[in-house]
């Protein structure tokens, strides 16, 4: 398949993408090779890691990876299979261990900086000095590790590609809006962990259709029309938005990531309306706020509601705060992965409340998570035969509407529906599936950083 072939099934200028690259093998495989070896991806969020020897097993792509912690507090993160038959090495979701042993033969990888100069080195192997008669060379046999890793405010990425560009260039101005996701809520930096452990599920769709989702679809709200009209969130009868708020579809065309949000200078209220049940997580709110007031004064602000790092992390950048990635398994089915964050200090009350919404939104047994998977499902399924997989689907609304924002440089604004976030995504993703050198997929990122100086 070549460059034609994808560009004829993705059109992003004309809002056309075919159906066929959200349930075809070929394409899939491509996808593992050109965007998940080579992109920067979420894998974790270091809460989950908080000591010396704790692992937390993620993924990258289809593939198991180890995150650990060494005794030097440095975040690693190896392939999880063994180097001698590919067994999968560790094959619990989390623990403590420095020294992980294979279930197949018995080989065993440190990560323990004293003992091994490179973490997954190869440490043991039974009958090394019989049956290899002394002659396995243990320092060529560790696991493989990622080329990059990088703790971004407590958010851990890593990269199979030792060509990438040091992640916040490959963030971009985007970091504003992840910004408000990871840091704490008085604005200082960090400070958040993962609460309640990381709800994982299956969902049969193609992966794509949930970072597509996140990255600005206001449009599909009518899917959640009856969590609204019950009225039994946290907010009561006025369902789950707060009606004064109007958001904009933002987005960074030359990296691929894109957000529903506020443009800069925009003051977010002291607390989230949605808590005004709680007095006690009221009050937290507000104070914490009166303190971001004192500290950052005029500094610029930025309000995310939901966003989407590419290839296929997003997250909830208001309270309360989520972060998501989609795993993809196979070109009709994804694992999505969900981590509730709150201020690390905050009262349990506040903690408490967090996870209570948490629950009662998101996640496999969500309120408004079951309405989208059931969306991606049925077009996955729906795109699987031979007549639809030759059809496109409309990606429209709001061409050549989209205006840059000068205040952020690489930034872009198309209203409050639109589908410009959508093609933006699409169009990066095709820059990878064509192959794209670093150089190219960075240089419009670079042009729009000159332009701005
Ligand atoms: Fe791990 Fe053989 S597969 S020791
Ligand atoms: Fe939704």
């Amino acid at each position: 398949m070549g460059q034609k072939a994808i560009d004829e099934l993705v059109r992003a200028d004309e809002g056309l993408i075919s159906r066929s690259i959200f349930v075809d093998d070929e394409i899939f495989q491509r996808e593992l090779r050109q965007v998940f070896a080579r992109a920067w991806l979420f894998v974790g969020h270091e809460s989950l890691v908080p000591n010396p020897d704790d692992y937390f097993v993620s993924r990258m792509g289809t593939e198991s990876v180890i995150l650990t912690r060494d005794r030097q507090g440095q975040i690693q993160v190896m392939l999880n299979s063994c180097a001698h038959r590919g067994m999968k090495l560790c094959r619990y979701d989390h623990g403590n261990n420095r020294t992980f042993t294979c279930p197949y033969h018995g080989w065993s990888f440190s990560t323990d900086g004293k003992l091994v100069e490179r973490p997954g080195e190869l440490v043991g192997v039974p009958g090394h000095a019989t049956h290899y008669k002394g002659e396995l060379d243990k320092k060529q046999w560790g696991l493989k590790t990622v080329a990059q890793v990088v703790n971004y405010k407590g958010a851990v990425w890593a990269t199979w590609d030792p060509d990438a560009p040091p992640f916040l260039d490959y963030l971009g101005n985007m970091r504003l809006y992840l910004d408000a996701a990871l840091d704490h809520r008085d604005g200082s930096p960090g400070g958040s962990e993962v609460i309640g452990g990381v709800q994982k599920w299956r969902v049969k769709c193609n992966w794509k259709f949930a970072p597509e989702n996140f990255i600005g679809d206001l449009y599909h709200d009518i899917s959640h029309r009856s969590v609204d009209i019950v009225g039994i969130g946290p907010g009561g009868g006025r369902g789950r938005r707060d009606p004064s708020v109007t958001r904009s579809a933002i987005c960074f065309p030359e990296l691929g990531h894109g957000l529903l949000g506020r443009l800069p200078f925009y003051e977010e209220g002291p607390y989230a309306p949605q808590y005004a049940r709680y007095p006690e997580v009221e009050a937290y709110y507000r104070e914490v706020h009166e303190r971001r007031v004192r500290t950052l004064g005029s500094a610029m602000r930025v309000q995310t509601s939901v966003g989407t790092i590419f290839p296929n992390m997003s997250f909830h950048g208001r309270q309360p705060r989520t972060l998501a990635v989609f795993h993809p398994i196979s070109p009709t089915e994804m694992e999505m992965w969900r981590m509730y964050l709150v201020d690390k200090d905050a009262p349990e009350a506040v903690k408490e409340a967090a996870r209570h919404y948490f629950l009662r939104y998101s996640g496999p047994g969500g309120m408004t998570e079951s309405d989208d998977m059931e969306n991606w499902t049925g077009a996955t399924e729906a795109s699987m035969g031979a007549m639809s997989r030759e059809l496109y689907f409309n990606y429209q609304m709001g061409v050549g509407h989209a205006e840059p924002v000068p205040e952020i440089p690489g930034c872009a604004v198309n209203g409050e529906y639109t589908e410009e976030n959508a093609r933006i995504y699409y169009r990066r993703w095709a820059q990878f599936m064509n192959g794209w050198s670093w150089d190219q997929l960075m240089a419009g990122a670079a042009r729009a950083k000159e332009q701005a100086a």
